[in-house]
């Protein structure tokens, strides 16, 4: 039986669960999460409009080194001993389609394209925003050919959300939904990052989502670095129209390429990095904050690790200054 005063004790979340968590946890239960009933999710007449960003809360910005890093983690369900097939958990994707050999992760060697129009280098209006954004992929993206992935690609997958979002994700590159409808984030790994963005109590048009990748990698194989590099550019430009007070790094690719780090996923995941990290620093790119945290592809692989993205989630929310339902 699930130990409903473990959740009191343990977690800084409210004793009923908000719709929206348990929207989140919902059919998860044959993933091995059968903690209690989880009702459909409601609509709340009172969410904010589909194009309104979410509020510029003025919550101080907290340090990774300020805060403990041991908070407990959600006591949602029994850990259980992972299926021996269960894949290394910074794989991703898995290696379904042959690809070119991928050393281990280092900082990216990735440099700007002089044919592409300057970064923007200012706040702009939503609108200005919008038009800037359909530019960039339709001069530049739309047709690109840079990389090896534009030949199995079906369309390119530029990026979905508001144009000033404060909230940025990056994930690591469509799979076969995306190709197929041209936005990102729409299959199984899409659908569960749609409840995690629901459980942070924002929709998909409040914050912005792209990929580390345009184009989806044969057989949804993992990018590896010089495509990951190749691309670059396009965010670069994605992140500097945007001007996100927060990115959220989806797994290891997305989290490579913004930190030019060569930490494991799950080492550095949960905390408040500076962006751009100082290799990248003469780009011309806005500064923000970044919080890498598992891809939601692993957490369909790995729903014990739910838990952990979750806190993550959480810290991401309390820089936002946004709050849970009752708090
Ligand atoms: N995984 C990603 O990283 N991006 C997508 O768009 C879909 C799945
Ligand atoms: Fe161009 Fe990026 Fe697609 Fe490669 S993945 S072809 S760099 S848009």
């Amino acid at each position: 039986m699930f130990a409903h005063n473990l959740l009191i004790v343990q977690i800084p979340i409210p004793t009923e669960i908000p719709p929206a968590i348990t929207a989140w946890l919902r059919n998860d239960r044959r993933l091995g999460m059968a903690h209690y009933a989880c009702p459909a999710p409601e609509l709340s007449a009172d969410k904010p409009s589909p194009r309104e960003p979410i509020a510029r809360a003025e919550a101080p910005s907290r340090r990774a080194d300020d805060r403990s890093a041991g908070r407990p983690a959600p006591a949602w369900h029994e850990p259980r001993p992972a299926p021996a097939s269960r894949p290394a958990p910074e794989t991703m994707f898995g290696e379904a389609d042959a690809a070119p050999p991928r050393s281990a992760p280092r900082p990216l060697p990735i440099a700007d394209r002089a044919d592409l129009a300057p970064l923007n280098d200012r706040d702009l209006s939503v609108e200005e925003a919008a038009a800037a954004l359909a530019e960039l992929d339709r001069a530049a993206v739309k047709n690109c050919t840079t990389c090896r992935l534009h030949e199995k690609r079906t369309q390119t997958v530029f990026g979905v959300g508001h144009p000033r979002a404060e909230l940025m994700f990056v994930g690591e590159g469509p799979g076969a939904d995306e190709d197929a409808q041209g936005e990102p984030f729409v299959g199984k790994a899409g659908q569960l990052l749609t409840r995690m963005i629901a459980a942070m109590t924002l929709t998909r048009e409040q914050v912005y989502i792209a990929n580390t990748v345009k184009c989806r990698p044969p057989g949804n194989r993992t990018p590896v670095e010089d495509e990951m590099a190749a691309c670059w550019p396009y965010l670069a430009r994605q992140i500097a129209i945007i001007r996100p007070k927060l990115i959220v790094a989806l797994g290891r690719p997305a989290t490579q390429t913004l930190l030019a780090t060569t930490e494991a996923i799950s080492k550095i995941r949960g905390r408040e990095f500076p962006f751009p990290p100082p290799s990248l620093a003469t780009a011309g790119l806005p500064h923000c904050t970044l919080i890498p945290t598992f891809h939601p592809a692993y957490l369909l692989r790995s729903p014990d690790e739910k838990a952990k993205a979750w806190a993550d989630l959480q810290i991401a929310m309390r820089f936002l200054g946004l709050k849970l339902p009752g708090k």
